[in-house]
């Protein structure tokens, strides 16, 4: 599963999943652009991997900045296409269909759908002209399930598996391939420091495997259809979730 060769640009890289892939990445050699806004987080990462001899370009920015972002985007391109992109940052604003805000609302539909689909389309040109290319978006078992209190987080994990799709169908002959991985219950910093015990028990307990997953156990999953070796999948959703949601 050697990535050398390709560059990937992986959002939401100063922590957690996005973290986890920019090591699992790096140590299959691939060229790292790594985005955030939290600049701190992302050098630390940045650092760690240039050690050990990758090619990276971290950028502190706030991607829901979309504008700021085609600026950006811009000086990034460089000499070697961006022909792996992972679409992983995201946040959650909970509430019920009554009580969540259109504002909380719409701040995660833009985190989760226009913000992967501007960089899509900012990135599949020049995947399509080399004829290779690798998009990853990371969704959530509750775009399946959907989850109750999490109305807006759902409704964004769902539309970003037909975003994915759609994608999927449009550039399958130009050789890139578009697939979703749905997570279960990870071990990340938000949910350490943010989720209550009693609702990761309730998760955990309705878990087949009866763990939480640990954030590299989804990047090496995302860095599988990276890389060549799954070379004829594509507009799949993946669960990596313990069972969690079957
Ligand atoms: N951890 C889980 O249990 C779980 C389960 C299912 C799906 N997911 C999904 O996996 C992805 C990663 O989750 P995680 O738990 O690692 O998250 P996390 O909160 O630990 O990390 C997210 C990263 O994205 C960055 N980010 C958020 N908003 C940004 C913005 N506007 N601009 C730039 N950077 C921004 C944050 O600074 C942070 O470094 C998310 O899309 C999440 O919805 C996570």
């Amino acid at each position: 599963m050697d990535l050398t060769g390709h560059r990937a640009l992986i959002t939401g890289a100063g922590q957690g999943i996005g973290r986890a892939c920019a090591e699992v990445f790096a140590s299959r050699g691939a060229d790292l652009v790594l985005l955030d806004k939290n600049s701190e987080t992302l050098d630390e990462v940045a650092g760690k991997v240039a050690k050990a001899g990758i090619w990276v370009m971290a950028r502190p920015l706030d991607l829901t900045d979309l504008d700021g972002l085609g600026s950006d985007l811009e000086e990034i391109r460089g000499e070697r296409v961006i022909d792996i992109l992972v679409n992983n940052a995201g946040f959650d604003r909970p509430g019920t269909t009554t009580k969540i805000d259109r504002e909380g609302f719409e701040a995660v539909l833009g985190i989760h759908l226009s913000v992967p689909l501007f960089l899509i389309q900012s990135t599949l040109p020049s995947m399509r002209s080399a004829g290779w290319g690798r998009i990853i978006n990371v969704s959530s078992i509750y775009g399946l399930t959907g989850g109750k209190g999490e109305v807006a987080y759902s409704t964004a994990k769902a539309g970003l598996i037909g975003l994915t799709k759609s994608v999927a169908k449009e550039a399958g002959k130009e050789g890139v391939t578009v697939n979703a991985v749905l997570p279960g219950l990870t071990r990340t910093p938000t949910i350490e420091n943010f989720m209550a015990d009693r609702f990761k028990d309730e998760i955990i307990a309705d878990t087949p495997l009866g763990r939480i997953g640990e954030a590299e156990e989804i990047a090496r999953v995302i860095a599988f259809l990276a890389s060549d070796e799954a070379s004829f999948i594509t507009g799949a959703a993946v669960p990596v979730s313990g069972g969690w949601g079957m």
